[in-house]
Order: C-alpha cells, then sequence, then structure tokens
C-alpha cells in the first residue's frame, strides 16, 4: 500500500530552513527540495512528505483550509488571528516576544487615546482591553517602528528578537506582552484521517526538539 503522504507547509526564510532541517533529521528528507530552483512545491514518496513554502503568514491559512495538513508558523501569528487548527507542539524555535515599544521620552498620555501602531491589531486590542486603556490601532504591514518616530502613533506593538531594530530606530521596549515561538499545527481533519501518520510525524518531530534541547 502507498504511504499517506502528508502536506508539510514551511514558512519561507530563516526559520523555515531550520524547520526544514529538523523535519528531515527527523527521517522525513526530500532530495528534490535543495536543488536550486524557484518550484515550491517538492514531494518524496519514499518518506511519504510533501513539502511547500509559504509565505510566514499564510501558513495557518493553508493549514485550517486542510490544503496542507501539518505546518510550522508562529505563535504570534496563532494569537492574532485565531485559526481553526489543533496546536500540537512548541518547536522551542523562533524564539522572540510580542512588546510595546516607544521612543525614549514616551510618557503616557491619560487624557487621551493611545495611538498604537501595529501589525497585530487583534494582539494589540486584547492586551490594552485587559489594561483598561483605550487606544486607537493603526494597522501597518511592516516597518512599524518607523510610525513613532514620525509621530503616526505613539507606540509600537511588534516582535522583539534580538532588539537591534528597536535600539538602532531610537525606540525602547516599553512592556512585553507575551512571549513567541514556533508551533507545530495540524489540519483537524486532517488529524482525524492522518491520525498515524501525522501523530507518527510529530512525535518524531519532538523527540527531536527535546534531545536538542
Ligand atoms: C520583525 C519585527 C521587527 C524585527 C525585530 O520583523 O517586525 O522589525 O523583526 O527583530 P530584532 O529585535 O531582532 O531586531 P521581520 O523581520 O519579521 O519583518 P517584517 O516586519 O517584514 O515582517
Amino acid at each position: 500500500m502507498a504511504k499517506t503522504m502528508i502536506n508539510v507547509a514551511l514558512p519561507k526564510g530563516r526559520l523555515g530552513e531550520k524547520v526544514l532541517a529538523i523535519f528531515e533529521s527527523a527521517g522525513y528528507t526530500c532530495p528534490s527540495i535543495h536543488e536550486q530552483n524557484r518550484r515550491l512545491i517538492f514531494e518524496n514518496e519514499e518518506t511519504g512528505i510533501r513539502y511547500f513554502w509559504v509565505k510566514p503568514s499564510d501558513v495557518a491559512i493553508y493549514v485550517e483550509r486542510g490544503a496542507a495538513d501539518v505546518g510550522v508558523c508562529g505563535k504570534d501569528i496563532l494569537l492574532e488571528y485565531s485559526p481553526e487548527v489543533y496546536e500540537l507542539l512548541d518547536m522551542g524555535m523562533g524564539k522572540c516576544r510580542m512588546a510595546v515599544a516607544a521612543k525614549k521620552d514616551f510618557r503616557d498620555n491619560t487624557a487621551r487615546s493611545l495611538i498604537v501602531a501595529t501589525k497585530f491589531p487583534n494582539i494589540a486590542r486584547d492586551y490594552y482591553l485587559k489594561k483598561g486603556r483605550e487606544i486607537d490601532i493603526i494597522k501597518l504591514n511592516g516597518s512599524i517602528e518607523i510610525a513613532p518616530i514620525l509621530g503616526l502613533s505613539d507606540v509600537i506593538v511588534d516582535i522583539v528578537e534580538t532588539g537591534k531594530t528597536l535600539l538602532e530606530n531610537d525606540l525602547c521596549p516599553y512592556e512585553d506582552i507575551v512571549n513567541i515561538s514556533a508551533r507545530f499545527i495540524a489540519n483537524k481533519a486532517s488529524y482525524k484521517f492522518k491520525y498515524e501518520a501525522v501523530t507518527e510525524l510529530v512525535n518524531k518531530i519532538a523527540s527531536y526538539v527535546e534531545n536538542k534541547e
């Protein structure tokens, strides 16, 4: 009988390369993915794996809709979009944090709404709702650090990894919101109908990740 194929959405970029290395070390090798070309889908029938590269923020969409059985994406994406997927494993990599940052001389003027620029409006809204602070959100798609410098916002809510981007743009981390890391996620129907193959995969990845820590 042919091996059950597992479709894996990998986040394009630095994190994705590390994730692929872990999957391959765990036995899910795929020689064709290392060829120099612009293809986005690669498979290996022998190991029962089909990989495809997608934008990191799109991984959860592919998995939620079943175009991928499993995938790896940041907890930030799961918190922001709350996709209907199973979160099966903390990969212990891609570690960073979601934080509020502002100019060094920032003082919160509580007499008016705080203007917050971010790529993560839901995370920002939840955070300030819990604090009871009224805000106006400006949704941006990148280069968020520029917003307070140009007076577009009072603060930003963004990912901080090394802190270098903040430092080099004269901003300071002001409050931490939540720690982030990469998570292994699965489509709910795939988890049911490809249960053995998906659990075998996640168990192998888990023991590899645990042994590395
Ligand atoms: C994130 C984030 C910061 C930067 C933080 O951007 O938005 O700009 O990384 O990293 P650091 O603390 O190590 O400097 P990312 O590289 O994901 O690019 P994007 O804004 O285009 O999504």
